[in-house]
């Protein structure tokens, strides 16, 4: 097994006061199965990046950031998964969270983990008050006035804007992510929100794209599930080519929003790298069945 990273580590270590000596048993091995082992961790991984290219040079309040998000994204796939929602049983390739414990505990996990998210940001910005604005920051990103709420939301609405409940349910927390790694960085947060924006555009299009030519082995999910679901989907909606243009195409327009910053360079190749592994080979057939498979580390970089 890979040594974790420092993220890991951070994540780890905040992860003892979520779970403490008050919490019981089962809803301890619930919010344990939530967030360990996690998908690809590209919301905090675009946050340090961010931070890194803005010139931080300690990022423990950059890490600090990136837990809290972590934590509210894998709080979100929990009940989004619940039968209420998605009715999905699998995720990351193991048995959803209501699955194995009980759709009771999902919401409790869930409740759980977005507290403990703001408890780990709210304790980072006691050690280093410049990140205090990260705190509306990511409660906008999460909450019912246009973040994730709203974004699940949008999906009991009759005609629901698509763009607007893809920007709330995607890429509110790329927008946080990387408005977050700016402050951490000390430097004006506000012109790196359009790079989140469009990185959670190009997102949310890859997912619908996956939704239809992935498999259940690689994304270590039910996929088909926008059609199940009648959900808007830019690769049922634009076709797969056009799809997969419009993806290139926010991609770059990703790119040309960098604001000027201490090391653009570093960003572009972690950019180059992340999009080869979350963007795949383009497929041009629906998947049919499972037959499709691919290896363990490129299921881990797909699974969200
Ligand atoms: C996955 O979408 C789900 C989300 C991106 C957000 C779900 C949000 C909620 C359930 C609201 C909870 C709010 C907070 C603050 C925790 P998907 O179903 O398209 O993707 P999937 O195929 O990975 O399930
Ligand atoms: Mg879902």
């Amino acid at each position: 097994m890979a040594r974790p990273d420092a993220f890991e580590i951070v994540l780890s270590r905040a992860f003892t006061r979520i779970v403490g000596r008050g919490t019981p048993p089962q809803l301890a091995a619930a919010l344990r199965h939530a967030v360990f082992p996690g998908g690809a961790r590209v919301r905090p991984r675009l946050l340090l990046a961010v931070a890194q290219a803005a010139g931080a040079r300690d990022l423990s309040a950059a890490r600090h950031g990136g837990v809290a998000v972590e934590l509210v994204h894998c709080a979100s796939l929990v009940h989004d998964d619940m039968p209420c929602f998605d009715n999905a049983p699998i995720r990351r390739g193991r048995a959803a969270v209501h699955a194995k414990f009980g759709e009771a505990t999902a919401v409790l996990v869930g409740d759980g983990l977005i507290v403990g998210a703001f408890d780990v940001l709210a304790r980072a910005c006691i050690d280093d008050p410049r990140l205090l604005p990260a705190l509306p920051v990511l409660a906008q990103a999460s909450g019912a006035a246009g973040g994730l709420v709203a974004g699940q939301a949008w999906e009991a609405e009759p005609s629901p804007d698509v763009a607007r409940y893809h920007r709330a349910k995607t890429g509110g927390l790329f927008e946080a992510a990387t408005v977050i790694g700016a402050i951490a960085a000390g430097v004006e947060p506000e012109p790196w929100r359009a790079v989140g924006a469009a990185f959670g555009e190009a997102y949310q299009i890859a997912d619908d794209l996956l939704d239809l030519v992935g498999t259940p082995t690689e994304l270590g999910k039910p996929v088909g599930q926008d059609i199940v679901h009648a959900r808007p989907s830019a690769a049922i909606e634009l076709g797969l080519e056009r799809a997969w243009a419009r993806l290139d195409d926010v991609l770059q327009r990703m790119r040309g929003a960098i604001p000027p910053c201490a090391d653009a360079d570093a960003l572009h190749r972690w950019l180059d790298e992340a999009c080869a592994r979350l963007f795949p080979a383009r497929r041009l057939q629906p998947c049919t069945g499972d037959a499709l498979t691919r290896d363990d580390a490129t299921a881990t970089a797909l699974s969200m």
